[in-house]
């Protein structure tokens, strides 16, 4: 380099402008990305329903997922009454635009959830969700709910997928969370997913009966078909997935939705 280029102004000149070149580099690809993280994510989404109702396994293309997806209608259930109601009562002209996020913090469409009643640990409820219902010769086959609650570390999203008899369990996974991978983390272990289909949610009195059992479900013990191992190492997480799925098919979630198709009230959407 010449002397005359070895000054302090041009040094930082050089310096602003590599800083200005490298700014606009990555605010242009964030731009130009969002667009294809948003495609993935609702992809993904797409991809843990049909995992939870079993509707694909092992590796999926992106095709596969879109054509499988075809099988599934999205619904809106107002979680107070148990209806499939209009998007437009929850403010949306579609189900597709429904936002369920934007929904549950609104204060006109979602309630605080008093301490003493939020084992999921959400702090809000919204009034509506959206359910994804899966019908065959005009009858409901598969019904999938939205669920979430806290963990240790995080809020786990996922999905529980239901028979016909809105009791059975056909799949439950995990979407996203942040628990530690080995110890939380294995709620996404296939081992430990294999445990939940054919589970039973409701016992005889109609009440959730699900518990995820420290040391192992024995298999001999008569609420067997409502235990699932508990996760080695990490109880709190355990208890949280327990928490949220005692909340979520309770009577603040989808009880009285599930309750209606049970009783025939919601066939063909
Ligand atoms: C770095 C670190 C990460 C942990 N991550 C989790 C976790 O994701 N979920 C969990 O329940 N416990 C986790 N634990 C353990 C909890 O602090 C607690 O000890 C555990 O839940 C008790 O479970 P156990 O009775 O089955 O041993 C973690 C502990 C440490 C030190």
């Amino acid at each position: 380099m010449s002397k005359s280029n070895d000054t302090i102004s041009k040094t930082i000149i050089v310096a602003l402008a590599l800083c200005l070149v490298c700014s606009i580099i990555v605010s242009a690809s964030a731009v130009l990305l969002k667009p294809t993280q948003v495609a993935n994510r609702t992809l993904n989404v797409k991809e843990n329903i049909l995992r939870a109702a079993g509707m694909i396994e092992g590796a999926a293309t992106k095709a596969q997922i879109e054509e499988t997806f075809k099988q599934v209608k999205p619904v809106i259930v107002d979680l107070e009454t148990g209806e499939v109601v209009a998007p437009e009562v929850a403010g949306y002209e579609t189900v597709a635009a429904f936002d369920q996020g934007k929904v549950a913090q609104n204060p006109e469409t979602s309630k605080d959830i008093p301490n003493s009643e939020d084992i999921a640990g959400i702090g809000r409820r919204e009034r509506y969700a959206k359910v994804y219902l899966v019908q065959e010769n005009d009858a409901i086959s598969r019904i999938i709910l939205p669920v979430r609650g806290y963990g240790l570390w995080s809020t786990l999203y996922g999905f529980m997928a239901l028979k016909d008899d809105a009791d059975t369990v056909v799949g439950f996974g995990f979407y996203q969370h942040a628990e530690t991978p080995g110890l939380g983390g294995e709620v996404d272990n296939p081992s430990w997913k294999g445990q939940w289909p054919g589970k039973e949610i409701y016992n005889q009195e109609n009440e959730v009966a699900t518990t995820l059992v420290k040391g192992g479900v024995d298999p001999n013990s008569p609420n067997a078909k409502y235990g699932v191992d508990s996760l080695a190492g990490a109880t709190l997480t355990s208890r949280g997935v327990e928490n949220l799925v005692h909340y979520w098919l309770g009577k603040e979630g989808f009880k009285q939705f599930l309750n209606k198709i049970r009783a025939g009230e919601i066939t063909n959407v």
